[in-house]
């Protein structure tokens, strides 16, 4: 990736110690503005100190744009509501891996390898078998994705001449993977993916279809999830994309580091939280649906509790994403005839807390997370399978974070320094010598 051109003439001046040091400046397609210290240590001795990585720009990154403060996010430039009304997952996916909108023939190609590359190997399957029951499908999911590697090792000694092998196989098999999981979990036979389905009524039959209550694919449902799946598509340097392209960086295959991000995702302030906010709902309207004392606590500094759903590291206004699954949650609950107390009740928390002085001044509002189980509760899919779900949309984009990482010449491994303040050097004390 070339970056010279994004050098702007001005300097930024850092004093330390005396001296003045002039560090570059770059400025971004959308006006960004960041200062390379790339070379602060070497000409200062010092290093940056930013817990949760807050002002830390980690790369340049030509996949995703979101603007925190407008309330604006753009895969390759095109905006996210555009994208969720006029595309399927499968067309999202494409442009996220290759940059571009697929042409008729491209789609034809893709979506012909994604059929190709929906089965597991067979002895793959048998480990499900292995799994406890109840084991957490995130768990099983980056364990399989994990083991994928030593099943498919054909094509990674040269992953970018085969990304795009790789990343269609991903993309089918983590799908199989989610369905097997939920029908092992069940009990029920196992149900094989279709050619003649699409990617995301072939998931779906492969969830809810058995022999003897057949699954009728529902185009409303088809909709509804491949609005999700977009929706969920990429989101540029957050928690699990960073753990994909850290754990990348250390040049491990496309399927080791893509397990990790799974393993990233699944906290629950991550996420996690899609299944936390059902859960929370649940509890509210269990007791009552006296959701203010959860405002409450949410509010209180001593009370650990957070109103899940809500708050978001970059977006400091709507979460774009959040008002398209809004008004999809609406849709889907009406046309499917559901009537869902849980969104009442988080409709309600929304307007409350979106007038409450606590939220106001910290710009919390409902993130991506808030609605997005309502949707899934609605089409049947179980709450401990919420976060795969985020996780079979997020695929896309951690394959398109880690190929521009192997693609980019700036590429270096991750491997952050920090402050020591444990003890400073003392005489080794031998096992006779120590006190309790
Ligand atoms: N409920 C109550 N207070 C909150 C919440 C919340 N959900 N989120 C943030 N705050 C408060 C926080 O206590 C702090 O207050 P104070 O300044 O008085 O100490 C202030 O707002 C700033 O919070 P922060 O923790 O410094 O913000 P952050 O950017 O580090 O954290 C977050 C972002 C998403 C982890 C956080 O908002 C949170 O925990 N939200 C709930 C979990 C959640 O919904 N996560 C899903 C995020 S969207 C999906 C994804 O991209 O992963």
């Amino acid at each position: 990736m070339k970056l010279e051109k994004y050098y702007v003439p001005e300097k930024a001046e850092l004093k330390l110690d005396g001296k003045v040091y002039e560090l570059p400046v770059m400025v971004g397609e959308e006006g960004e503005k960041a200062i390379d210290i790339s070379r602060l240590r070497s000409m200062t001795g010092c290093i940056t100190l930013d817990y949760g990585y807050m002002n830390t720009g980690s790369c340049a990154s030509a996949i995703t744009y979101l603007d925190g403060d407008k309330g604006i996010l753009s895969y390759r430039g095109y905006s996210i509501e555009d994208l969720a009304e006029k595309c399927t997952f499968v067309e999202v996916a494409y442009l996220l891996v290759h940059g571009a909108l697929p042409t008729e023939t491209e789609l034809k190609g893709f979506s012909g390898m994604l059929n190709k590359y929906s089965l597991l190997h067979e002895d793959m399957v048998h480990f499900f078998d292995r799994f406890p029951p109840g084991s957490p499908p995130m768990s099983i999911l980056s364990s399989m994705v994990n083991a994928l590697a030593v099943f498919y090792p054909d094509m990674i000694s040269n992953p970018i001449e085969n990304i795009d092998k790789m990343s269609a196989r991903l993309i089918s098999k983590v799908r199989t993977i989610a369905a097997f999981s939920y029908k092992k979990a069940m009990g029920q036979p196992l149900v094989y993916p279709r050619h003649d389905y699409s990617y995301c009524a072939n998931f779906l039959n492969m969830m809810f279809h058995s022999s003897v209550d057949p699954y009728e694919v529902n185009p409303i449902v088809v909709d509804a999830l491949n609005k999700l799946l977009i929706l969920h598509g990429d989101h540029e340097q957050n928690c699990s994309t960073s753990t994909v392209r850290l754990v990348g960086s250390a040049h491990v295959n496309l399927y080791a580091s893509i397990s990790a991000g799974i393993s990233a995702l699944w906290g629950p302030l991550h996420g996690g939280a899609n299944q936390a906010v059902i859960e929370m709902l649940e509890r509210i309207h269990l007791e009552g649906g006296n959701y203010r004392k959860y405002i409450e606590k949410a509010k209180d500094a001593n009370d650990p509790f957070r109103l899940v759903g809500f708050g978001h590291r970059v977006y400091k206004n709507h979460d774009p994403r959040a008002r398209i699954i809004k008004k999809a949650c609406d849709d889907v609950l009406q046309a499917l005839k559901i009537e869902d107390p849980l969104l009442d009740l988080a409709k309600e928390i929304e307007e409350v807390a979106l007038t409450d002085s606590y939220f106001v001044e910290r710009r919390l509002y409902p993130n991506v997370d808030f609605y997005s189980g309502i949707i899934y509760k609605a089409i049947g899919i179980p709450t401990d399978m919420f976060t795969v779900m985020f996780a079979l949309g997020r695929l896309p984009g951690w394959i398109a974070h880690w190929k521009e990482m192997w693609d980019d010449d700036n590429w270096k491994i991750g491997r952050p320094r920090q402050i020591y303040v444990g003890p400073v050097a003392r005489p080794f004390v031998p096992m006779e010598e120590r006190s309790l």
